[in-house]
């Protein structure tokens, strides 16, 4: 069986979305329009209370659903949630396993909800590695879900950065075979449309909970320009007060994406002019 991807050209997104590479000041709004978490934490949060890794994770369900209702009441139109690495694998078989269960549970009991609730459901990765009872419960949820628009919330699952970045390259070569000619049409601008998360703009808020600081392999590109928020709190405890004291911190970031301050002042006057 083959395990290479079908690949196909990437959709062009209907309205601009923001990326970092943009040649005019972006607007930076006072609620991040893209939140993305590492949801860190479990096993500790577990073992503090001298239960076993797997009642971590499961409360660490409980969390997400949280998150996407604090993530609506507040107005964010992406929420994309890590929960498991490409290098998770790597984790004794028992709790992949378990972890497996959990996320074929999980999307057959809430990718209902979700969709009742206007949000669409996307994920991201490499599922070729997922056994077919998962891609087929993903596939089904995110072509039920496709027409939402209240809340996009990814879940990236065997994903890696690195992976991404590889994939975005096969894909544009697959589609541009003249480019393995002459390479020079190849810049971040036409990679961009072939990552994984091209449907989103870049996330202008990373969390990461648990304490760690550290990327671990997440969405190395797109979070270029993300502001980071840390904090030890852990997954399972993480609820509408963590939010609110990210996006407060978030809230006090000069986002110059490379310019000057006053670059930035000159920008928002002539935006307050216009808008006269
Ligand atoms: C995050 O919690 C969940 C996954 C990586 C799947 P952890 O399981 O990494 O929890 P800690 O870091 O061991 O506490
Ligand atoms: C990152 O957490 C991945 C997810 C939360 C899914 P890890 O617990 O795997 O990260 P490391 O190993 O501490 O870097
Ligand atoms: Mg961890």
């Amino acid at each position: 069986m083959s395990r290479e991807p079908p690949f196909s050209r990437p959709p062009k997104a209907a309205t601009p979305l923001f990326s970092s590479s943009t040649r005019e000041v972006p607007e930076v709004l006072a609620t991040p329009r893209h939140v993305a978490i590492i949801m860190d934490g479990n096993g500790r949060w577990a073992r503090a209370r001298h239960l076993p890794r797997v009642a971590g994770h499961r409360k660490g369900v409980e969390a997400v659903r949280a998150a996407v209702r604090s993530s609506i009441e507040r107005g964010i139109e992406y929420l994309t949630l890590f929960a498991f690495s490409s290098e998770n694998w790597r984790r004794p078989t028992e709790e992949v396993t378990i972890l497996m269960d959990l996320f074929a549970l999980a999307l057959e009991q809430e990718v209902a909800k979700l969709n009742s609730n206007g949000i669409r459901f996307k994920a991201v990765g490499d599922m070729l590695r997922f056994p077919s009872r998962i891609r087929d419960l993903i596939a089904a949820g995110e072509a039920l879900t496709a027409g939402n628009k209240r809340l996009t919330l990814t879940v990236a699952a065997n994903y890696g950065g690195r992976w991404d970045v590889t994939q975005a390259a096969r894909a544009y070569f697959a589609l541009n075979p003249g480019a393995l000619i002459s390479s020079a049409a190849l810049d971040p601008d036409a990679l961009a449309p072939y990552l994984a998360m091209s449907y989103a703009p870049e996330p202008d808020l990373f969390i990461r909970t648990g304490g760690e600081q550290r990327i671990s392999n997440f969405l190395l590109w797109q979070l270029a320009y993300s502001e980071l928020y840390f904090t030890d709190v852990l997954w399972p405890d993480f609820g509408p007060a963590t939010l609110d004291t990210a996006i407060a911190s978030y809230r006090t970031r000069e986002r110059r994406f490379g310019r000057t301050s006053e670059q930035l002042q000159a920008a928002q006057v002539a935006r307050a002019t216009q808008g006269e």
